[in-house]
């Protein structure tokens, strides 16, 4: 008898994540009662469209939401004892980086143009782990090979204009995961890159994750995701609409978005006449319907979609849809 695969406990646990941002039209919320589970060994996708609120969930999580526009208003996110929405700048100092690292969107504007990669990795490891020059120098050299730069002991002494997107994404990553944390949050991080380039990086975050530690890859492709992730959650106009693991998500959807999304993505197991863009748009953040989101778009939709829908099923399989259970959706 085979034992059943244990599913390792979450290393980051968000729960309930609500964000306020100021816009013309006052205070409005963009992200609502948004929860993840990230686990160590594996890689969490989350998808949505532009505007769902991806990157400002990772922001919210490391405390680096651009005040005064943007503020949690509720919700924690745990890691191991702390709750990183509850602690003051100078804890979350000690943390970022360290425990929790980001890689962003723009790898470009991410790096000091003033300063050698062997520098910018330097300064993290000098920092958090207190190393001499000399020290965080040898480690930068590991780094770097590590995320598989050729000629490291040469290219730590490269400044950013002298290397290729794909390496500056492998530096941004190496500086990342440079005081070994156990979460790795990456904001789209191939969508600069071209396909081949794009490849090695994934392949990266895989080995990454082989390592043990939890990888959060943030992107809109979702073909990609299909591909690279072990969890997905997708979100919708801020939300959360399902999340699980992937080939259950993809196999059989929960939410009608999903179903919609996966019927868009131009893949081999999806026929060409059901590449349909879902009609209608997302709702304005400060003209949120109060029921379903995505109810004006939706086939499927009910009366009792006016209402609030809560996220069900649990962290394991979790959804948002009140016809959850009625229907069967069909997925790739
Ligand atoms: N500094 C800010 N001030 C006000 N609103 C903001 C700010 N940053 C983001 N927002 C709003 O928050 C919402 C979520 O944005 P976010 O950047 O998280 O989307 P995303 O899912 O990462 O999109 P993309 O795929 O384009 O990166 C959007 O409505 C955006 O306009
Ligand atoms: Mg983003």
């Amino acid at each position: 008898m085979t034992p059943e695969p244990v599913t390792p406990e979450p290393v980051l646990a968000v729960e309930g994540l609500r964000v306020s941002a100021a816009t013309d039209h006052g205070r409005v919320t963009v992200v609502d009662d948004v929860s993840l589970a990230l686990r160590p060994g594996r890689i969490h996708g989350l998808a949505g469209e532009s505007g769902s609120g991806k990157t400002v969930t990772g922001l919210a999580v490391l405390g680096l939401l651009a005040r005064p526009a943007l503020r949690v208003e509720a919700g924690t996110a745990r890691l191991g004892g702390d709750d990183l929405l509850a602690l003051g700048e100078r804890e979350l100092r000690a943390i970022r980086g360290r425990r929790v690292s980001m890689v962003f969107q723009e790898p470009m504007t991410s790096l000091d143009p003033a300063f050698t990669v062997g520098r910018t990795i330097g300064e993290v490891l000098r920092t958090h782990l207190r190393l001499s020059r000399r020290a965080a120098r040898a480690r930068a050299v590991e780094l770097l090979d590590r995320v598989g730069i050729p000629e490291p002991d040469r290219r730590v002494d490269a400044y950013p204009f002298e290397l290729s997107g794909g390496m500056l994404q492998r530096v941004l990553i190496a500086t990342a995961i440079a005081c070994e944390p156990a979460v790795l949050l990456a904001d789209e991080p191939t969508t600069a890159l071209d396909v081949t380039v794009q490849a090695g990086i994934l392949a990266l975050l895989r080995s990454l994750a082989d390592d043990g530690m939890a990888v959060l890859l943030v992107t809109h492709d979702l073909g990609l995701l299909a591909e690279h992730c072990d969890d997905l959650t997708v979100m919708y106009a801020g939300q959360v609409v399902e999340s699980g693991p992937v080939a259950d998500v993809l196999t059989a959807p929960a939410h009608p978005y999903t179903a919609g999304l996966l019927a868009a993505v131009p893949s081999a197991t999806v026929r060409a006449d059901r590449l349909a863009a879902i009609p209608g748009a997302v709702p304005a953040p400060h003209l949120m319907p109060t029921g379903c989101r995505f109810a004006d778009r939706c086939p499927h939709r009910r009366a009792e979609c006016a209402e609030p829908v809560p996220l069900t099923g649990g962290a394991g399989r979790a959804r948002r849809c009140v016809r959850a259970d009625d229907l069967v959706l069909e997925g790739v």
